[in-house]
Parts: C-alpha cells; structure tokens; sequence
C-alpha cells in the first residue's frame, strides 16, 4: 500500500507507548520453546517478524496460546522438537532463520527453512559454516549461503567460533546450538553485539560465561520455563525521537523504552547530535533495563558514527541519515558494511531514496557521507519492503516541502504495528492544546 505523507503542519506532542523488542520477543518465544513448562510473556511484538517465530515453533510442536496481553508457550525441553510436516517459512525474518537454524542443529531430524525473496538474497554461511564445523548437516543453495536451508542436526560438538562480524544473531545461533553440544562453546566478536541472548539464557536457568569480547555455554543444560516481561524496542522509539526531533516545536515522549546498553547508540549519537533529549524513570524490566526518553525539537550538528558505534546502533542508521540531512556540517557514517547485508542494502536505498528527496548523500564502501542542513521537498519514494525504509521516508515526508508519497509502506508492520497511530497521535495531540 502506498501512501502519501503530508508536511506537519503542527509539532508532535505527548507520550506514546513503545511497542516489544523485536529481538527479545524472538528470543521469549525461541527459548520457552525449548525449556521444560509453561512460560509467559507480556510485552510480546506482535510484529510480522515475531508472528513467523511463533509460525515456525508450531510447526515444530510447540503450543503457543495468544491472549490480548499474554503469550503462553508450552515448552517441550530441550529435546522435545517434532519434525515439521513443511517447510518452514520465516517470512521476511533473519532473526527467525538464523537462530532457529542454531537450535535445528541440535535436532535428530530434518527441517528445510526459507522465507521471502529478501531472506533470499542474505547472506546465511555466517552461520551455516559455524555449525558445520560443530558438526551439523546444515546446506543451502551456493554451499550454504542462501536459502534454501536443509537441517539435519545430530551430535554436536563444542568449538570456539571467532565471528568475523559482531553480529547477535550469529552468536546466538552458535550458542543455541551450544546447548547440544558435547563440551564447552564459545564464540569470540570482533565487537560486542547485542546480549539479549546471554540475558534471556540467565532468565531460562542457563549458565553462560562472559569475558571479554567471548561468550560460552556448556552443552547439556536445561531450561526452566519463566516469565519474561519485554521492553519496548529502541529501534522503534528512535522513529518517534528523530520525528520529535525533527519537526519544529515538538516534545515527544517514548515510553517504556528498552535500555540495554549494547543498544543505546542512537540516544547517543542523538545527543552528540546536540538533540535535547533526556532519559527519565530509569528501571529494570524483565532482566533489561528500561527508560521513558523525552526529546524537544531543536538544532542538530553533524558528528562522526564509526567503529564500535556501529553494532550499538546498526537498525538505526537509516533514520540517523535521515537526522543527519538537517544537520549543521558533515555527517560520516563507517564501518558498517555490514548494513548492505540487511533487509535491503541500506546503504544504497537510504542514499538513493534521501536524495530523491533533495538531500545530498554519498555512498561509500562502508557506509555513508551526508551534508546538511539540505531542505527535503516531495517526491515518490521507495520502501523496497523494507520496514526501516519505509518509516524512515514517511519521517521525511512530516518535513518536506511538498507531498511525499512512499511505496508499500505495510513493510512497516514487521517491527512496528501502530507506527501511523503512533505518528498520528502525536500530531492531533498538539491540536488538541
Ligand atoms: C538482531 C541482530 C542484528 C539486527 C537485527 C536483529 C537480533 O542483526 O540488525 O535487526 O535480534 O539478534 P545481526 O546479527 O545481523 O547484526
């Protein structure tokens, strides 16, 4: 569906309420699949993304009930999984695919897993290779690169994996796969990657050791089910925040934000940035810890984002971007090749779709060079499918000159069901002062 973006005529103003971390709900889901009980989780995204997790466990056996504010998951232990009767379709999720192919590995049977055509073209022997040489029967097309993938797992044995790129759903199917194996493994970053995994491992009774860059788990342990409360999504908030930042005589509030500090690069750089924002009734929810963020629109200068920047803000580029061409001076964006490997080549279909906007942006080899301030005026613009895209041009769209009209923006439900609500909340919520 297309749609066609207005420039605000009124600042955003009030509170709304972040929807679950998508990354955590994954992982609630995943986890209380396989521990021994009946877990319950509250907070859960009922994203797309997170819908093909529950899709996947189902067929895998597992009893998932879904009330308003509740999952229940009946959990079937470790070793509990039945053999699909189908393909698995992970939809448009790379969370899903990569970390449930960590915890096929350890399945005495056969699954075959694909998703669609953007699952299709990412890159998969980032961890089809790691499991392999924990002794999976894992192939795909191109020798394990892409879908579809075939999984026949067995008896696993412990490694010490060093990941070329910091990347959480790497370690996390490496870790997954741990809990099958004979012995110790441990997986070693190039940077630290986000621990939701090493949390949620804590939550469900499992013992993992940190140290550094490492992480490691021993194979045969088992999970208790638990109650798992998520916090809302950083990467979502970081839509309303830039939005408040952005338009003219906003205050925005993002409740219930998610904390975590391997994630907390965008309020960062926002602040670098020069933005007013504040972080309030700081608390810990579920093992994670959680803020309300509160920003005032305001004047922004331009920064550097490099180096291990990079894996605390990595889905929040684009909209950084965005930020960024209403930012005094030079903005320059490295070190994240990694983003041409997402959803979409992100650095490619950011430049491209902001520029067509009127704003002046350069590709680079890993990353991005962005000068402003630079007006934004209206034009058609591409989501690609891609959820982050697709908010990131409606953003740009509140503050062109001239009507923004962006292409399939439903992408926009694999992360952030209730983002129009939210935007349009916000607006009738300074008309209403
Ligand atoms: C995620 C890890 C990141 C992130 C993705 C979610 C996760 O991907 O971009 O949206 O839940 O583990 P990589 O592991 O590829 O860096």
């Amino acid at each position: 569906m297309d749609r066609v973006i207005q420039q605000a005529e009124h600042p955003l103003r009030g509170a709304v309420t972040i929807p679950g971390d998508k990354s955590i709900s994954h992982r609630a889901v995943l986890f209380a699949s396989i521990a021994d009980g009946t877990s319950v989780i509250r907070g859960f995204l009922r994203g797309e993304d997170c819908l093909s997790t529950i899709r996947c466990m189902r067929a895998l056996g597992v009893e998932i009930e879904e009330t308003e504010n509740e999952i229940m998951v009946h959990g079937r232990g470790v070793h509990g999984l039945k053999e699909p009767e189908a393909l698995l379709d992970v939809g448009n999720s790379g969370t899903t695919i990569r970390l449930l192919s960590g915890i096929l590995a350890g399945q005495p049977f056969g699954t075959a897993l694909a998703g669609d055509d953007s699952i299709a073209k990412r890159p998969m022997r980032r961890v089809t290779g790691p499991l392999k040489m924990m002794n999976a029967a894992i192939d795909g097309r191109d020798h394990g690169q892409f879908t579809p993938l075939w999984i026949r797992g067995g008896s696993l044995q412990g490694v010490h994996f060093f990941s070329p790129v910091a990347s959480a759903q790497v370690k996390s199917a490496v870790l997954l796969a741990g809990l099958y194996a004979a012995g110790t493994t441990t997986v070693t970053e190039p940077d630290i990657s986000r621990d939701h995994t090493e949390r949620m491992m804590d939550t469900f009774g499992v013992t993992v050791a940190r140290s550094g860059r490492s992480v490691s788990i021993d194979g045969g342990q088992e999970l208790r089910a638990a109650e798992v409360e998520v916090p809302g999504d950083i990467s979502s908030a970081a839509f309303m925040l830039t939005a408040g930042a952005l338009v003219s005589g906003s205050e925005v509030t993002a409740a219930n934000t998610g904390m975590n500090p391997t994630r907390t690069g965008v309020v960062d750089v926002l602040q670098r940035m020069g933005a007013d924002l504040t972080v309030e009734n700081e608390r810990m929810l579920g093992g994670e810890p959680a803020a309300d963020l509160r920003i005032r629109a305001g004047r922004l200068k331009a920064v550097e984002i490099s180096g291990s920047d990079i894996p605390r803000l990595i889905d929040e580029i684009p909209v950084l971007a965005l930020a960024a061409t209403q930012a005094e001076g030079t903005t320059r964006i490295k070190d994240a090749a990694e983003l041409k490997v997402k959803e979409t080549n992100r650095i490619d279909t950011v430049v491209n779709q902001l520029n067509k906007l009127g704003a002046s942006c350069e590709a680079t080899e890993d990353g991005m060079v962005i000068h402003g301030p630079t007006p934004l005026s209206g034009a058609e613009v591409e989501s690609f499918h891609d959820h982050r895209i697709g908010m990131t041009m409606i953003l740009a769209g509140l503050i062109a000159d001239g009507e923004v009209t962006v292409k399939d923006t439903e992408a926009v439900n694999v992360s952030y069901p209730g983002f129009f609500e939210h935007l349009s909340f916000l607006q009738s919520s300074s008309q209403a002062q």
